[in-house]
């Protein structure tokens, strides 16, 4: 797959992570940034190009991650097309996919531990949308936008 991931300073050391996670696993990653640990910067200058990115069909999925993930899930969120969960164990990141057809997974870099978030990720790439009656409900969420 084809994968976009952007942190800020509080996601940082997970993206890297992560990053290395995937790539190991054969996916595609380009890493938006930000590059620098330790330097602060403001997570939606990250998640407004990671969820147009996916938005526009460059990417398949996207992650983001903040110190807690949730400034950068609710900016994320903001993108007309993007759905963005915010998942904190596997079976979130599964349902997610499964019944929400969300397609950026965001994360908290000083919420869940690496080996969390590597299931995490590993649940979300690898869950389908199970269409049906949810093709409704996500069409409605989308209806919101306009
Ligand atoms: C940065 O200190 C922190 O506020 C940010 O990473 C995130 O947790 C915000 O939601």
């Amino acid at each position: 797959m084809r994968i976009i991931i952007g942190s800020d300073h509080g996601g940082f050391d997970l993206k890297v992570a992560i990053k290395h996670h995937l790539e190991a696993a054969g996916h595609e990653v380009y890493d938006q940034g930000t590059y620098e640990a330790g330097v602060s910067v403001d997570y939606p200058d990250y998640a407004l190009p990671v969820a147009r990115a996916v938005v526009n069909g460059d990417y398949d999925f996207g992650i983001l991650i903040c110190g807690t993930g949730i400034g950068i899930s609710i900016a994320a969120n903001k993108v007309r097309g993007a759905r963005v969960a915010l998942c904190t164990d596997a079976y979130m990141a599964r349902m997610s996919r499964a019944h929400n057809d969300a397609n950026v997974l965001a994360l908290g870099g000083r919420v869940v531990g690496q080996g969390l978030a590597f299931d995490i990720v590993d649940a979300f790439l690898g869950g389908d949308f199970e269409g049906g009656r949810h093709v409704r409900r996500v069409d409605k969420i989308m209806a919101i936008e306009g």
